[in-house]
């Protein structure tokens, strides 16, 4: 009986690395509600009337943010991850880092009153709960790949190379790749 327990529970420290936190699962969960395609095409939509400064509504016909090139994650990049043997414990830590990141590029050309804003502000404030689930992890604990990209993304790349990507780009991809890397660990239903 004991010996049985004793096992279990080897396996379980085995495991632990790859299977994500309990407070991982609620919080990705509670993003996916808040990212559901009509909450995404309401609060990330283009409006033929808006322009810069946002005096109307909404983002701009055809309005991008740039970004660097390694600020956008999708679910190719994480199939060529996995085939170069990233765990996914780095992976979900490099969705973490390159999603807040993305969070933050959309609030920076955002004015207060505008419609997107507090969507937004709730979106930043589930990224930063899911901040303090990662914080135990060090750049040290992810492979060397995923500690540079992270790295990168965080510098600010005064000298890397840009693109034009829509806010609500970065949000799909932000929610295919939560989908890809929660999905099996969380036990969602498949979508
Ligand atoms: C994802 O792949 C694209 C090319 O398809 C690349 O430009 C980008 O830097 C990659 N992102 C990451 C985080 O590796
Ligand atoms: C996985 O990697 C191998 C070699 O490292 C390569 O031949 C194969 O095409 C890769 N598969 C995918 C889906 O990237």
């Amino acid at each position: 009986m004991r010996q049985g327990y004793a096992a279990v529970l080897c396996v379980m420290a085995v495991l632990g690395l790859e299977a994500a936190a309990p407070g991982e699962c609620e919080l990705s969960r509670l993003l996916q509600d808040k990212l559901r395609y009509e909450m995404r095409l309401q609060y990330m939509k283009h409006c033929q009337e808006a322009s810069p400064p946002f005096q109307k509504h909404y983002f701009p016909i055809d309005y991008t943010v740039q970004v660097q090139y390694e600020e956008v994650l999708r679910p190719s990049n994480i199939t060529r991850l996995r085939n170069g043997t990233v765990s996914e414990v780095a992976l979900r830590y490099l969705w973490f880092h390159i999603s807040s990141q993305a969070v933050l590029r959309i609030r920076e050309v955002l004015p207060e009153k505008h419609p997107s804003w507090r969507y937004t502000q709730e979106l930043a404030r589930l990224f930063d709960a899911l901040g303090e689930e990662f914080s135990q992890y060090q750049q040290s604990d992810v492979e060397e790949v995923v500690a540079e990209l992270v790295k990168l993304v965080h510098s600010g790349g005064a000298q890397s190379r840009r693109k034009p990507v829509r806010p609500k780009a970065l949000l799909d991809n932000c929610l295919k790749v939560m989908r890809m890397l929660y999905g099996a660990p969380c036990r969602w239903e498949s979508t």
